[in-house]
């Protein structure tokens, strides 16, 4: 196991009927200026937008609103929250939605400080290490980890770029984690964040540090649960304990308890966010895709014993022969997403082969996978893993 700080100061509150007395408590230790950001109306229509404004005007609060962030939010509307910060001198941002949202509150809290575009802040990538204004969050979407993380990715359509930053003042201060907020989440973004809170815990586990049990059997329980609960949430949507498993388990998945002690970049993050910045999908149908392709792709005699592994403790799958175990394991990934109605091609969600050259060439050049990855990923064995997509 490598050397690591585990450092996440996020303020975690769990549970149901707590905005209504904690909210402005928590907001009032930051000011009174406050810039509402939200997405294209969800919470309009689940009534949750209700709830805070009049929440905010009883505690008499100046509210600015950024609406409308798209899902991949984009860099146009960072610009326009940081403006809208720098005009009405806000103190604090209240993020109100999924990983879009906070993602893009994250950059305009940084882009706020800084004298550069806030395209600059993000082509910095991983290491910010500047000042943000802070964040709290109210999460309404299992999936990203990004409400207790201090990672933020942003989307550049006109140059085809997804790019991740990151920095501890990007974490947010507080977030709120109401289960029955997700009560509304459509079943096809349950599934995808279902899959995106997998793919942050199989894209830690299998590394190339050795001696990482606690990480590993940690993750292992963690998947567990969400194989278990998502296809509750699909059923039953307002599944209170459902709901609420995926919630945790999408904080627990991406703020550093299981990524911790290891070294090596993802891979499938590293494909997916390409398809995202070329053809703008959903993140989570775009690593449902890929996983189990990729897995099949870097299974060999050096990483069969990981997958047995997985197999075995993950999928509970009984087979002593390893290589038939991982192979079974793949499988039951593939056939898990797919049982979720998970379009599981690329030509399904509006792919094909026109662009794999390009996008192969951008996801080595905008990683390291080339050489960091847990089996490094040239361009052309990135080309080959979106063709096994098709
Ligand atoms: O925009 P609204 O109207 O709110 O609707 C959203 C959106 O259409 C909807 N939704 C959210 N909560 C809802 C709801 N609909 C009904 N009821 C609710 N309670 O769901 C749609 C997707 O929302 P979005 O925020 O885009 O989803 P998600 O949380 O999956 O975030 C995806 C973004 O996060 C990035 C992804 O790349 C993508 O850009 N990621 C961020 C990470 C991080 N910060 O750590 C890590 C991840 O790996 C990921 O890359
Ligand atoms: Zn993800």
């Amino acid at each position: 196991m490598d050397n690591f700080r585990f450092y996440v100061p996020t303020d975690i509150r769990f549970g149901k009927d707590r905005l209504a007395t904690e909210l402005t408590d928590v907001l009032n230790a930051y000011g009174k200026n406050v810039l509402l950001v939200y997405g294209g109306g969800s919470i309009k229509k689940n009534g949750l937008y209700d709830q805070v404004i009049d929440l905010l005007e009883k505690n008499q609060n100046t509210v600015v609103e950024l609406s409308g962030v798209e899902p991949n939010p984009r860099i146009e509307t960072v610009r326009r929250g940081v403006a809208l910060c720098r005009e009405n001198d806000v103190d604090l941002i209240l993020a109100v939605g999924g990983g879009s949202t906070i993602d893009c509150s994250k950059v305009i809290a940084a882009g706020f400080y800084s004298d550069e575009d806030p395209w600059e802040v993000i082509k910095g990538r991983k290491g910010f290490q500047g000042e943000a204004l802070p964040i709290v969050t109210i999460l309404t979407l299992a999936a990203t980890g990004s409400e207790m993380n201090g990672g933020a990715v942003i989307t550049n359509l006109a140059t085809n770029q997804k790019l991740g930053v990151g920095g501890p003042a990007m974490m947010p201060k507080v977030s709120f984690l109401d289960p029955t907020t997700t009560f509304t989440v459509p079943a096809y973004q349950t599934a995808a964040g279902s899959a995106d809170i997998l793919s942050h815990l199989v894209e830690s586990y299998f590394n190339i540090t050795e001696g990482t049990d606690v990480q590993d059997f940690v993750s292992e329980g963690l998947m567990r649960a969400v194989i278990k609960n998502c296809p509750i949430a699909l059923v039953t949507p307002d599944d209170y304990d459902a709901r609420a498993n995926l919630m945790w388990s999408s904080s627990l998945a991406l703020n550093g308890l299981t990524r911790n002690g290891k070294h090596g970049v993802w891979s499938c993050h590293a494909m997916e966010h390409e398809l995202s910045a070329f053809y703008d999908i959903t993140h989570g149908i775009g690593l449902a895709i890929l996983t189990p392709r990729w897995m099949n792709y870097v299974l060999s005699e050096q990483t069969v014993s990981k997958f047995a592994q997985f197999a075995q403790n993950v999928w509970g799958i009984d087979e002593e022969e390893p290589m038939l175990a991982a192979k079974k394991g793949i499988q039951a990934t593939y056939d898990f997403f797919k049982a979720c109605d998970i379009p599981m091609t690329l030509p399904a969600v509006g792919i094909d082969e026109e662009k794999f050259g390009e996008m192969a060439k951008q996801a080595v050049a905008h990683s390291t996978i080339k050489t960091d990855a847990f089996v490094p990923l040239a361009e052309s064995d990135v080309e080959a893993i979106y063709r096994e997509c098709l």
